[in-house]
């Protein structure tokens, strides 16, 4: 059934819930009863949750795993990942592992920088704009002062504000193309508040500046947003070893892996179909620590792909090289995150988490999800090059298909020993359930 409703972001969440389950549900007491299973029974702790979006009438739980041993910079961590997908807290264990054993992750920040752009429409002389941003540049920064104290303070602030003539593009377009350093916050709301205060000072002074005339005084101002492109807040992961310690199984040497394992990294450098999910996989790893720690996981999604991207075509954020008989595998990756501020103070799992990484700053923070992106990225070309991908994925997935038949305790262990010489399939897994069940 369709139905449209007025007023419900006022209805109370009871309110809401019977609307919704009487309304789509054909069994509304089932829904109603597995909407509150997900409730927790702690009130403050609901009603946090409940306050953290609009329109609450649940929580969607996924679950919090750690990959312990990861050695980054000589310190080891146990990193979390909030994830939904099979094998790949247990694929970024094994390569912590694998690495600790080796010499561990090498990660280094290299810029940290955040923009953020006023986008605006003025049809007059382009010179004229020019001495009037000139101008009026000392005074945008000024007017922002209630605003940028604090994070000036701390260190931050803003760093420049440029005047950027895009009227190739589009008539008449220009931005204030601004650059910030926001330190431990990821910024946005800093870096909103501060565009929007440039826009208002932008717009209003010009009413004054002589050199314009009538008409192009009138800028018209389009929108003030922080870019969540930031291929100046980057960071780098990397591993290196020799290239004969790479393997520790003997049906392949260090030699043929580290080749192999270069040229799946070349296809995916030429081959956009294959990056895509290359960095899919890397991105198995960076989102789930990502949204762990409280950090906008869209944001650095986007930012991500849009810097795989950079040179014109969709190409691999990671690459690999054999030189002097070491084999290396490094990432330079865009992440705009942060560790004070958003959901960092509010989230009870998202502080646990931070502790969990011995509270790490900004910078900290980066280094730790890149290693978790490259960590994954390595695990995965591993598998794909070596024992193919469904063999672990295929494991991991029986506990999935166990759990959708209902399987108990007794069944869960007789059919995990029973897969452990077998191909994993969903029909071999529903037969032998279905056997198990009538022997028994
Ligand atoms: C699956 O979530 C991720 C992989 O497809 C990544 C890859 O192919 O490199 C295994």
């Amino acid at each position: 059934m369709c139905a449209s409703i007025s007023g419900f972001s006022k209805l109370s969440k009871s309110k809401k819930i019977d609307w919704i389950v009487q309304t789509y549900f054909s069994n509304a007491e089932d829904a109603k009863r597995i909407l509150k299973q997900y409730w927790n029974t702690n009130d403050k702790l609901q009603q946090l949750h409940d306050e953290f979006i609009e329109n609450t009438i649940t929580n969607y739980y996924l679950p919090l795993g750690v990959a312990p041993n990861f050695s980054i910079n000589g310190k080891l961590y146990t990193i979390p990942m909030a994830i939904e997908e099979s094998s790949v807290v247990a694929a970024a264990s094994k390569a912590a592992k694998f690495w600790m054993d080796r010499g561990g992750f090498k990660t280094k920040v290299i810029s940290t920088t955040k923009i953020g752009q006023v986008h605006f429409i003025y049809y007059g002389n382009p010179e004229t704009l020019k001495s009037y941003f000139n101008h009026i540049k000392p005074q945008l920064i000024h007017d922002a002062k209630p605003i940028t104290k604090n994070m000036e303070k701390r260190g931050g602030g803003i760093l420049d504000i440029e005047l950027r003539d895009k009227t190739d593009d589009i008539k008449g377009y220009y931005q204030l193309h601004a650059s910030f350093e926001t330190l431990d916050a990821m910024g946005a709301n800093f870096i909103n508040s501060c565009l929007e205060q440039f826009a208002k000072t932008f717009k209003g002074e010009a009413l004054h500046f002589d050199a314009f005339t009538e008409e192009e005084r009138d800028i018209e101002i389009i929108m003030s947003i922080l870019s969540n492109y930031v291929p100046d807040c980057l960071v780098r992961a990397e591993v290196s070893c020799k290239v004969d310690e790479l393997s520790d199984d003997a049906s392949i040497s260090g030699e043929e892996f580290a080749t192999k394992f270069i040229q799946a990294v070349n296809i995916a450098e030429v081959e956009p179909f294959r990056a895509v999910t290359h960095n899919k996989g890397i991105m198995n790893g960076i989102d789930a620590v990502v949204l762990a720690t409280g950090n906008d996981f869209r944001a650095v999604e986007a930012g991500i792909h849009a810097y795989a991207s950079r040179n014109g075509k969709y190409s691999s954020l990671s690459h690999a090289k054999i030189e002097n008989d070491i084999f290396s595998f490094w990432m330079e990756i865009p992440l705009a995150l942060g560790t004070i501020g958003g959901l960092t103070g509010l989230h009870p799992l998202v502080k646990l988490s931070l502790e969990l990484l011995h509270h790490p700053t900004a910078k900290e923070l980066m280094q730790i999800v890149a290693v978790a992106g490259l960590a994954q990225n390595f695990a995965a070309l591993r598998s794909l090059t070596t024992t193919g991908i469904q063999q672990g994925h295929m494991k991991m997935h029986l506990m999935n298909i166990l759990n959708q038949f209902g399987a108990n305790e007794i069944e869960k262990s007789a059919l995990t020993e029973h897969f452990k010489s077998k191909v994993v399939t969903h029909s071999a897994v529903v037969e032998a359930i279905n056997q198990l069940r009538m022997i028994n």
